[in-house]
């Protein structure tokens, strides 16, 4: 499966923190998404993590030494220079504050501070130290200086750190990591606008303790969302009740019914630039809401249910100038019902797939949609991941822009 840092050559710098445990996950994290990883350690971080495991995990010899290699050849070649040429990006993890305090004041006294002075790729830096540490004004200072020299800085987690104490100052989970570097990378071409999406299922109660809804799990918009941010977008996510986290930098809506969907979606589309509208929002709920929970009884009940506002067609409507892109989740009839909805609800692009597969659809990692545009053209795209989908439905999102622009 193709993602965004397949064949990347990424340099993993590794200090001699109590978190660069981590950082093998983190490299595994990394190899399974497709990169290339080379391990740049200290000679410090060699005392927390021996250079064999990230030789053997990597597939490359580690460079911790100017002058020798893990594989213990001394080398001809100049590694902290053609690693350095070489690189997509780098990721600092964990970041010390001695490493830090060299790296903002150009100190090359070691392989990896070396290797930083010949380097021109963009470089993810994940501190991560004891809390007092972390709030040291030298430290301070130096992660200013840093940020403004162009480092991407990943602020560590707040929690209980090892040496007892808590704090800010843990360094974040690998797929955190990777989310930060995958933002790195991702081209800023949404940056300026106002992305609008929806995600997951609505609720709507019978009584107290029961409620209609679908299997939605939210990951398709989670997706949209978490990679419109990457792209740079100003991202406000409305949705349902799912078990996923928040995406980092997105303002989060959650609602539980359609009613409450509809109502946080209207008041922030006018400010959006681009609507994606992935979540599965009831089309009824029941007419009376029980105020206690309905007793069994009789063997037969009827529940009377009542049509909801249908949110994209309203969006349709009251649409300006924005881009507005539905998803269609059909059993039979695919391409006559996303036509169909795609002119009714004047969208520019619907996503339509059958959820007839356990590769796609509802609470999979997969899905295999086909775009339908409004200039009546349509593109199948294979099965592949939502985080992939989500770009290419980015992509062609841009491409209306760049036409009606
Ligand atoms: C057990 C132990 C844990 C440490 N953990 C950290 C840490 O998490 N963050 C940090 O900045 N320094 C930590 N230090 C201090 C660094 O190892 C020390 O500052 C060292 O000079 C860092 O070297 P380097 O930056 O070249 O890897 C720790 C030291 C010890 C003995």
């Amino acid at each position: 499966m193709q993602t965004r840092i397949d064949n990347k050559k990424i340099v993993l710098g590794v200090c001699g923190g109590i978190a660069a445990y981590k950082s093998v996950e983190l490299l595994r994290l990394l190899n399974k998404q497709g990169a290339k990883v080379r391990v740049v350690m200290t000679q410090n971080a060699r005392s927390f993590v021996g250079p064999l495991t990230f030789e053997a995990l990597s597939g490359y010899p580690v460079c911790f030494d100017l002058f020798q290699n893990s594989d213990s050849k001394k080398d001809s070649s100049i590694k902290h220079i053609d690693w350095a040429r070489d690189a997509d990006a780098v990721i600092i993890a964990p970041a010390t504050a001695n490493i830090i305090g060299k790296f903002a004041n150009g100190i090359a006294d070691d392989a990896l501070s070396t290797f930083m002075l010949a380097l021109t790729a963009p470089v993810l830096l994940c501190p991560s130290m004891n809390s007092q540490m972390y709030a040291n004004k030298a430290v301070c200072r130096n992660l200013s200086m840093l940020r403004a020299d162009g480092y991407f800085i990943v602020e560590p987690k707040a929690g209980e750190l090892a040496c007892g104490d808590s704090g800010p100052g843990r360094l974040p989970e690998p797929k955190d990591i990777l989310d930060r570097l995958l933002h790195c990378l991702a081209p800023k071409d949404l940056k300026d606008k106002k992305v609008l999406v929806t995600a997951g299922p609505t609720r709507e109660p019978i009584d107290p303790v029961r409620f209609i809804s679908n299997p939605s799990s939210g990951k398709m918009g989670y997706s949209i969302a978490r990679a419109a941010e990457h792209r740079g977008a100003e991202v406000v996510l409305v949705t349902g009740p799912t078990n996923l986290p928040d995406p980092v930098n997105v303002k989060v809506i959650r609602v539980e019914t359609a009613k409450e969907m509809a109502l946080a979606v209207f008041e922030h589309m006018e400010e959006a630039r681009i609507i994606i509208k992935a979540a599965a929002v009831s089309d009824y709920r029941p007419v009376n809401l029980a105020k206690q929970k309905i007793k069994k009884g009789k063997d037969e009940i009827t529940l009377f249910l009542k049509k909801n506002q249908d949110i994209l067609k309203e969006l349709g409507r009251k649409k300006k100038n924005q881009v507005l892109v539905g998803f269609a989740a059909e059993t039979e009839n695919l391409e006559i019902n996303a036509e169909k909805k795609l002119a009714e609800k004047k969208l520019d692009i619907i996503a339509a797939n059958l959820v007839d597969s356990l590769s796609s659809g509802f609470g999979t990692d997969t899905n295999r949609v086909t775009l339908f545009y409004k200039d009546k053209t349509k593109e199948a795209l294979p099965e592949m991941g939502k985080d992939d989908l989500a770009h290419i439905l980015l992509d062609r999102i841009v491409k209306v822009l760049d036409v009606s622009r």
